[in-house]
């Protein structure tokens, strides 16, 4: 597999130059890829594809210090009314396609949405979108998230689904609302569940 070279830049830890993001959050996004890489080779995964679920990992918050009201303009217009902390990743995708290049549509939707989710997220995404909320770093690393850990890649499926119920719950105990995106993909994941 070739991989742009953006991304391959991305897998071995090298940020685009448009990057804003600090120690912290590059520390966050290093251990994120050590997750997707270990999932990746459990899978059995070529390497241009581990490389590929290395850089998601190192992609997904490279704007996340950006201040919102500087990244809202650039947002899909469909997404410019989201809450300030959840533009980075729709204009993090939308960057890597304009100024870089990059056509990988699925690596670009992970990106995306790996805060929201969404229902066309495939297997990288899906990951991403687990790894992100099971990082060990966090200050919230409890036993039922280790738990979870634990249980990826095998039971990807029932993992991508507690996550996701977990941040919905959260939104409806914060009294927020929800994005179709959200919904949607939640919808997807149980009727996957449902059609067996
Ligand atoms: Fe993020
Ligand atoms: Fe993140």
């Amino acid at each position: 597999m070739r991989l742009h070279p953006a991304v391959a830049a991305a897998a071995r830890g090298e940020f685009p130059s448009w990057a804003q993001a600090g120690e912290a959050r590059r520390a966050h996004m290093a251990r994120v890829a050590d997750l997707m890489e270990h999932w990746a080779r459990t899978l059995g995964l070529e390497s241009g594809e581990v490389s590929r679920w290395r850089a998601g990992a190192f992609l997904h918050d490279v704007l996340r210090d950006a201040p919102p009201d500087a990244l809202r303009a650039e947002a899909p217009a469909e997404l410019r009314e989201l809450d300030g902390p959840l533009l980075h990743g729709p204009v993090a995708a939308r960057r890597l396609r304009e100024v870089e290049g990059v056509g990988d549509e699925e690596l670009l939707d992970a990106v995306a949405f790996h805060t929201l989710g969404h229902p066309d997220l495939a297997e990288l995404g899906r990951s991403l979108f687990a790894a992100d909320f099971l990082d060990p770093g966090r200050s919230l690393d409890d036993a039922w998230r280790r738990s979870l850990r634990d249980r990826m890649p095998d039971d990807r499926s029932d993992v991508v689904r507690a996550v996701l119920r977990a941040r919905i719950s959260h939104s409806l105990e914060a009294d927020r609302s929800l994005r179709p995106e959200t919904v949607a993909f939640w919808n997807v994941l149980v009727e996957e569940v449902r059609g067996g």
